[in-house]
């Protein structure tokens, strides 16, 4: 008898074309426990079936396999060290000539929300020192729904997460139950759609070439098989610049220090590779 999830992975391949082949077991075996669940469905073999004739469970499927939460100052330790160390440390090079700008790629922006604390941090930076740090942030995702997500820049009020209050009275607009980022946190941000495993490019085309001074692949490595978790590591490790940081969730510690990368604070989550 074949494996659940090996049934499943037929049927969307061959309703859809879609290979869930890439996902991690543990991943796709939640996934599948999660919309039994939510289906009602006791066997396997009743979801399978619903799974073949019903599109809309077909389509909440794929849906399950395209995890998107994100949310503002999402490990506040990383976004410390980053505010406190990293970015004056950057600063300072571009004072002394080191650097012209600050180039940054988050490479699986999601809803922004990484984006825009990044954003912050930096024109706050900047307020403090009186001085104008100039920096580019390249924004992608593989799905364009989140990249035309992020790049509105509108957030339900009540999904905030660790946004402090005066943050919010800084750099958001109230709008309903909504608020919106000012436009100012968007000037320096590059939205596009990029799939990290497309295996014809390095980097984006939006930014034309790599060395960045700091690369965001923070939770996504998880769902992914560890040759695919590799691949996509190895990415961003050569579109990082000499002394460049590589920044991952809290999650996806353990599969950076697995693939030799060197935390530099612990658990902060930021890497370099030797
Ligand atoms: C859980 S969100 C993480 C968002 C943000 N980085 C954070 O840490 O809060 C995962 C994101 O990874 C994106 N993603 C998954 N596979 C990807 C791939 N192969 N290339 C680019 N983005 C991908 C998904 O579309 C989703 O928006």
């Amino acid at each position: 008898m074949k494996e659940p999830n090996q049934k499943v992975r037929e049927i969307l391949f061959d309703l859809q074309g879609i290979d869930v082949s890439i996902y991690d077991e543990v991943f796709l075996n939640k996934s599948i426990e999660t919309r039994m669940r939510e289906t009602s469905c006791q066997t396997i073999d009743s979801y399978l079936n619903i799974l073949r004739t019903d599109s809309t469970e077909f389509h909440r499927f794929e849906q399950s396999l395209q995890i998107n939460f994100s949310t503002f100052f999402r490990n506040p330790l990383t976004f410390s060290v980053l505010e406190k160390i990293i970015l004056p440390a950057l600063d300072l090079k571009i004072r002394n000539k080191l650097k012209n700008e600050i180039r940054i790629w988050s490479a699986a922006c999601a809803g922004g929300q990484e984006v825009y604390s990044l954003a912050m941090l930096i024109n706050e930076l900047n307020d403090r020192t009186e001085h104008s740090l100039k920096f580019r942030i390249f924004a992608t995702d593989q799905s364009a729904d989140q990249v035309q997500k992020a790049s509105k820049g509108l957030y339900l009020s009540s999904t905030l997460g660790n946004l402090s209050l005066s943050r919010f009275n800084n750099w958001f607009t109230a709008e309903g139950d909504f608020c919106k980022v000012k436009p100012v946190l968007k000037s320096n941000i590059e939205f596009s759609v990029f799939d990290l495993l497309d295996s014809t490019r390095a980097v984006p085309p939006t930014c034309i070439f790599g060395d960045f001074d700091l690369v965001f692949l923070s939770n996504l490595l998880f769902y992914y098989k560890p040759e695919l978790q590799h691949k996509m590591l190895e990415k961003a490790k050569n579109a990082v610049a000499k002394n460049g940081f590589l920044i991952t969730g809290e999650t996806e510690r353990e599969i950076l220090l697995k693939n030799n990368f060197r935390e530099i604070y612990p658990q902060s989550g930021i890497f370099q590779s030797d």
